[in-house]
């Protein structure tokens, strides 16, 4: 049942993508992908937790999909789909609900930070337990995500053991894993805050599609800290030191060396924006060159070839449930009318 490596990531679709995507969860999908099985997703269920525009969330869908190709993702070797192609999501999301509590979702950091208010959608407080049949669904054993994450993938963890206790080992239970560098990439404009792709202000966030000079713009604009001194100090000079973050995570130098090789903020900020443009330029190459077309037959592919085993998981899980009679029904056979099971 379970692949030791297997790792899955999502992304969200409810903004551009931005650069703490591509440092926090793609890039390492992408350097591991020959080395682990991959699944890659659109996290378009997710996307319907806010308020949204169905043309823009189509577009936003593509466009994301698009950037995952453009970034390395390889479709011969990752699968790569849309979550609201397989149903099994949403069967395994509802069948979760059945072991998680109020209690455990209600202290998610993320619907503390975004929801509350009456009007609220219960989506928004539920979606940890979507993440967590994401997740499953698979037979995980690795999550790469951004540190944001974390406690999202410790619920799924908590989930699965749970599950397992009660009906029988059911799910393989995963671990988060992050990068080494820049795992919580902050805002620039706002360093002690999260890059994120729905951010007030899009001034202190680097999206993947900024043209060159947007990107320079923004970093030359960064906020930095008081003094002059260029050290690595994220508790002291939290801007300082998202600027090192942001040139490590594109040139893999360490913190401590490119503090030492610059004299000036303003000198940081440029060595911050060439590294930044000269990673994302070929991205935004390769973005250009694919077609909708292409895109969309990627993703209806994908979703042919992930089918298999999270279906084979929702099988397991509703028999577990006793949500079937005990009797296997032959692989694909429809379901035995109820009035036939009765009169036997
Ligand atoms: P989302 O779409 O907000 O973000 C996608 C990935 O990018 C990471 N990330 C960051 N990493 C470092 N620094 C940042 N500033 C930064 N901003 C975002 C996120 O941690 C994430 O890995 N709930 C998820 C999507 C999801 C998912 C899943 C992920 C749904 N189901 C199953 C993994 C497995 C989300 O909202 O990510």
């Amino acid at each position: 049942m379970s692949q030791p490596n297997r790792r899955i990531s999502g992304f969200k679709p409810t903004g551009p993508l931005q650069l703490g995507n591509y440092v926090g969860a793609i890039r390492p999908l992408v350097e591991g992908q020959h080395a682990h099985p991959t699944v890659a997703f659109i996290a378009d269920l997710h996307a319907l937790t806010v308020p949204h525009d169905p043309e823009r969330l189509r577009e936003l869908s593509m466009q994301v999909a698009g950037l995952l190709l453009a970034s390395g993702i390889d479709p011969g070797q990752t699968i790569l789909y849309r979550q609201s192609d397989l149903p099994a999501h949403a069967e395994l999301h509802y069948l979760l609900e059945c072991s998680a509590t109020y209690g455990e979702v209600h202290r998610m950091i993320q619907f503390k930070e975004k929801g509350g208010g009456s009007g609220t959608r219960l989506s928004l407080l539920t979606y940890p337990v979507l993440m967590a049949a994401d997740i499953l669904l698979h037979d995980i054993a690795e999550v790469p995500v951004g540190r944001d994450q974390r406690q999202h993938v410790e619920l799924t963890r908590d989930l699965a053991l749970r599950f397992n206790e009660r009906y029988g080992p059911v799910f393989t239970v995963p671990r988060a894993v992050h990068p080494p560098v820049a795992a919580r990439l902050g805002d620039l404009a706002t360093p002690t805050a999260k890059m994120g792709k729905t951010n007030a202000s899009a001034a202190g966030v680097l999206f993947l599609l900024d043209p060159p000079d947007v990107l320079r713009r923004k970093i030359m604009r960064a906020v930095t800290d008081g003094g002059t001194e260029v050290a690595y100090d994220p508790e002291r000079k939290p801007g300082v030191s998202n600027l090192i973050d942001l040139i490590s995570a594109c040139t893999g130098d360490e913190a401590e060396r490119i503090a030492e090789r610059h004299a000036t903020y303003g000198g940081l900020k440029a060595t911050a924006a060439d590294a930044v443009i000269a990673l994302l330029e070929p991205i935004q190459r390769r973005y250009r060159e694919l077609s909708p077309a292409d895109i969309e037959q990627t993703l209806q592919e994908g979703a042919e070839r992930a089918r298999e085993r999270p279906d084979a998981t929702v099988r397991r899980v509703r028999h577990a449930l006793g949500l079937t009679s005990g009797r296997r029904a032959p692989a694909g056979s429809p379901a035995r009318p109820a009035t036939a099971t009765a009169s036997r």
